[in-house]
């Protein structure tokens, strides 16, 4: 199959599809070593959300994945939900959520030695109505006024690396609707490379000496307006090439927007 997608001009784009699509197939290949868990990710988190929602009441049935990338959550969402919106700054990334959306399936590439590259196939379940699906290209410090409520917000792996967690954080309660859930994934970097220090959320000794940790602070943004439901370890293995791949475990916290908390 021809595609946009292969070789190294795509930056980053192969090995997070490799996490979104290519996991059946890494599995296969090193099943020996390497727990499934690590390759199913997506399916793990986007079941973790459904699941969550499922036990809360809210008649609002529209999701946001921010900070989508090539769009795995946002495919897996549709399973539940009427309408899914993914959210991200990246061109290329939402090219290949359209053409997936398109034709439910698009070339990808893996790394396999050097200039040597290993075709697999990204491929959206029929099951999915994918038509459910749209992708808006932007910046998620500044979300578009009109883009509404939702009854669940994802946000995976993405307050790690932007500019100011901390004011994203502060504009989740005003996304979700009465008992809307809110399902925050992080492997909690706290670098340098995508976040000034001074907008850290944690990784750090704070004036007291006291260890400031991004989990801590995001129970205590969001415990304002909102009320924990649970938390949990979801590991992912980053692909860079095909015999070397990154071990991370996301923290995962889910909140409700409760009604008297408006
Ligand atoms: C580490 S990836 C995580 C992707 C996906 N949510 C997941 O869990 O696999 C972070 C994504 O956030 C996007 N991103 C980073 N900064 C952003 C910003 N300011 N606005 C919108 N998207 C951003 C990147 O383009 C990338 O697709």
């Amino acid at each position: 199959m021809d595609s946009m997608y292969a070789k190294k001009d795509t930056g980053w784009l192969n090995h997070y599809a490799g996490i979104h699509y290519g996991g059946r197939y890494l599995q296969t290949r090193w099943n020996k070593f390497v727990p499934a868990e690590n390759f199913k990710y997506v399916e793990n988190l986007s079941q973790l959300s459904i699941d969550s929602f499922d036990q809360v009441e809210c008649s609002n049935k529209r999701a946001l994945d921010l900070g989508c990338c090539v769009g795995g959550i946002t495919f897996n969402l549709a399973a539940k939900f009427n309408e899914v919106i993914g959210f991200d700054c990246e061109k290329i990334y939402l090219k290949l959520c359209d053409e997936l959306k398109e034709n439910g399936k698009a070339s990808i590439y893996s790394c396999e030695e050097g200039d040597l590259e290993s075709e697999m196939i990204a491929e959206i379940s029929d099951s999915i109505d994918r038509s459910r699906c749209s992708f808006i290209l932007g910046d998620v410090h500044a979300l578009p006024s009109d883009i509404g409520t939702f009854g669940c917000v994802v946000v995976s792996n993405l307050l790690h690396c932007i500019k100011n967690p901390m004011k994203v954080l502060k504009t989740i309660p005003g996304l979700l609707d009465e008992n809307g859930i809110c399902v925050i994934a992080s492997p909690h970097y706290s670098s340098e490379n995508f976040t000034p220090k001074e907008n850290w959320i944690g990784g750090y000794s704070n004036k007291d000496g006291q260890a400031v940790k991004a989990s801590t602070t995001i129970k205590e943004i969001l415990s304002d307006q909102m009320e924990f439901i649970q938390t949990e370890d979801i590991p992912f293995a980053m692909q860079y090439r095909i015999r070397d791949l990154e071990m991370n475990i996301s923290e995962v916290q889910v909140w409700k927007k409760s009604p008297k908390m408006k």
